[in-house]
């Protein structure tokens, strides 16, 4: 008996040797420890021993039994380390690599024409302002002169929400709601979205965007706008445009012109882009007629303004030589990234 539970002992311990996962232990545990376990059974049949024998073994069973517990014990920590530090290890970040790039995004195209605008008028002593996308027909039409009949209307399919009220189809409705706000002199620019029931193609989008100009003071007169103009080309496209205003027409000025710049291809030689004209048209513009004035209880007599509108699409396609304006709404990354 006692040589049995010796080798039960060295079994143990030759076994825990090889031993290397807390799975092994676990079973090493159930095998000799377990209820139907090898020392169990062993402990279970000292009723059959002999009295003498009995408290000798009995002790003996029960020692080995402590050792075993704490043999599987140890062994269980020393695995439970290992498994620690291989996890830990696994786990581990090299500082000195060089991080993860994340990706960087651009300014939209849109939006740089906007700051690049938005930088030159407040440089030359305009402000910004701004108007509601959602306005009153008065504002968009009626207070610009174009009454309900006018056909001005008609170039000018708009998204109505109900009689009165539609998606502005042009920034110039902001001029009217500065002008009723305040006193002369006005000098603002307002940019922003505009709407018009167009069909999307490669020069037309129902959602556009707008910089509409207006000042009015004592004395303005159309060299005003002319030189306003010109600083704003010459800033935007560079020094060595030219800009040619034609006559045109608009119900809200009076004169009126339409504003072009010197083709950025060809340098007004001629080529495709601009028609074999040597010239791009880029907004439209005037003198501020005196009906809108009268609109807005500003005196005629006393004062006189130039405006001027213009697409920003348009100016930046001109600007990056892009031939499609659906490419601003797409959100192509491949594209976007250029900027
Ligand atoms: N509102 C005009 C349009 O959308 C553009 C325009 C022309 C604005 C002449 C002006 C202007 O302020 O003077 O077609």
């Amino acid at each position: 008996m006692e040589k049995k539970i010796k080798k039960i002992k060295e079994e143990i311990i030759f076994k825990l040797n090889s031993v290397s996962n807390l799975k092994g232990i676990e079973k090493i545990k159930v095998e000799y420890l377990g209820r139907k376990g090898l020392v169990t059974l062993l402990l279970r049949r000292l009723g059959e021993l002999s009295i003498q024998e009995r408290p000798k073994i009995g002790q003996l069973l029960n020692q080995t039994k402590r050792e075993i517990e704490e043999l599987l014990e140890i062994k269980t920590i020393e695995i439970e380390k290992l498994e620690k530090n291989k996890k830990l290890k696994e786990e581990s970040i090299d500082v000195t690599l060089p991080g993860k790039k994340s990706d960087r995004g651009s300014i939209h195209p849109i939006n740089l024409v906007l700051k690049k605008t938005e930088e030159i008028f407040l440089n030359i002593g305009f402000k910004i302002e701004e108007g509601p996308e959602v306005e009153l027909d008065y504002y968009n039409f009626e207070a610009l002169n174009i009454p309900k009949d006018h056909p001005a209307r008609d170039a000018q399919d708009s998204f109505y929400l109900n009689r009165e009220i539609l998606l502005r189809t042009h920034t110039s409705p902001v001029e009217i709601r500065v002008m009723e706000k305040q006193p002369p002199p006005v000098r603002i620019i307002a940019t922003g979205k505009c709407y018009r029931r167009d069909a999307a193609d490669s020069t037309h989008s129902p959602m556009f965007h707008q910089i509409e100009g207006l000042a009015v003071d004592r004395d303005i007169t159309f060299g005003d706008l002319k030189g306003v103009l010109t600083v704003f080309v010459h800033r935007m496209f560079g020094e060595d445009r030219k800009v040619r205003f034609r006559p045109g027409y608009f119900p809200f000025t009076e004169p009126s012109a339409e504003v072009d710049v010197s083709c950025l291809l060809c340098h007004g030689k001629g080529c495709r882009a601009c028609g074999y004209s040597g010239w791009l048209e880029i907004m439209g513009a005037g003198m501020t007629d005196p009906a809108v004035f009268n609109m807005v209880g500003y005196d005629p007599e006393k004062y006189s303004g130039f405006a001027f509108g213009m697409g920003v699409e348009r100016i930046a396609m001109l600007k990056y030589g892009i031939n499609d304006i659906r490419l601003f709404f797409e959100n192509d990354l491949r594209f976007l990234k250029q900027f």
